[in-house]
């Protein structure tokens, strides 16, 4: 019997009920010029911060909201009380709660990811299988990037700078195509069921991943940086995948960042002149 699954469950589960109850009737507040933070965000946090207070007062926790609760203790838990946001903010019903433990040097332990919309529940715990409402999952097998669906993001924090949209362009020209759904965790989670052969984004935070990681890794899959190397929990970016397409992905990457075989995007004024 898995000593963090059940209570953990409960919590989220709690969380993703609070989070229905603020769905379609919130204010929008900015965090940053399109960083959207709503009263549920904070609410969430909240709950989930005192119920993992309760049961486990030694370990520490870090929320995306602001909690800060550094210990002695080899564990800590990272909390994403609402992850999409945006999407929740627009009514738009993609979004989920996680939460993950992790010890100090980086291993993950154990997490969980709920999404209240459609009543599922991720479940993952190092060494056991990953579940979705209690039933194990694995990833795709896919085998060729040509014949894969991929998720990605695109940041709200510094979007100017970001160059995923050369990523997508190039990635959407070589697959079934790559969706964006908006929310990094559930984007996760969909690759450890099956549902993408893989996924991948800039400038994440730990709270985006750590639950979504480990679902992927416990359902076979192979999470990295870009370049193949390690993933660890303040990497940054991030590339998952079914483990079978992720060579592909690697050398596609290496491409792109090098500008070889990429795909001039198509230019408007030569549409316009052409379109009829
Ligand atoms: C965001 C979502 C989104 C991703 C952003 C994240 P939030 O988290 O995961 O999909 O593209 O980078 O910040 O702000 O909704 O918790
Ligand atoms: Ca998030
Ligand atoms: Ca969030």
């Amino acid at each position: 019997m898995s000593q963090y699954l059940p209570d953990l469950e409960t919590i989220a589960r709690e969380a993703g009920s609070l989070l229905m109850h603020y769905f379609g009737r919130v204010t929008i507040e900015y965090k940053g010029e399109v960083d959207l933070v709503t009263e549920a965000d904070r609410a969430s946090e909240r709950l989930i911060v005192e119920r993992l207070r309760a049961r486990w007062p030694e370990h520490g926790i870090v929320a995306e909201e602001g909690t800060r609760r550094e210990t002695e203790a080899e564990y800590r838990w990272y909390v994403d009380p609402l992850d999409g946001t945006t999407n929740f903010a627009h009514g738009y019903p993609v979004f989920c709660v996680s939460i993950a433990l992790a010890r100090r040097d980086g291993q993950l332990e154990a997490g969980v990811l709920y999404d209240p919309t459609r009543d599922e529940m991720f479940a993952a715990e190092r060494g056991q299988d990953a579940t979705l409402n209690g039933r194990a999952i694995h990833v795709s097998k896919t085998s060729h990037l040509v014949e894969s669906i991929l998720g990605t993001g695109f940041p709200s924090h510094k979007r100017h700078k970001n160059p995923n949209i050369f990523f997508y362009h190039h990635i959407t020209l070589r697959s079934h195509g790559v969706r964006r759904a908006g929310s990094a965790a559930l984007d996760l989670a969909n690759v450890a069921c099956g549902r993408y052969d893989g996924f991948w984004e800039f400038n994440l935070n730990p709270w985006d991943t750590a639950a979504g990681v480990l679902l992927v890794q416990e359902a076979g899959g192979v999470v990295t940086r870009f370049d193949g190397s390690p993933f660890r929990l303040d990497s940054r970016e991030v590339l998952a995948s079914n483990g079978i397409i992720h060579q592909e992905l690697i050398t596609q990457f290496a491409d792109i960042f090098a500008g070889r075989d990429l795909e001039e995007l198509p230019s408007i004024p030569e549409y316009v002149k052409t379109r009829d």
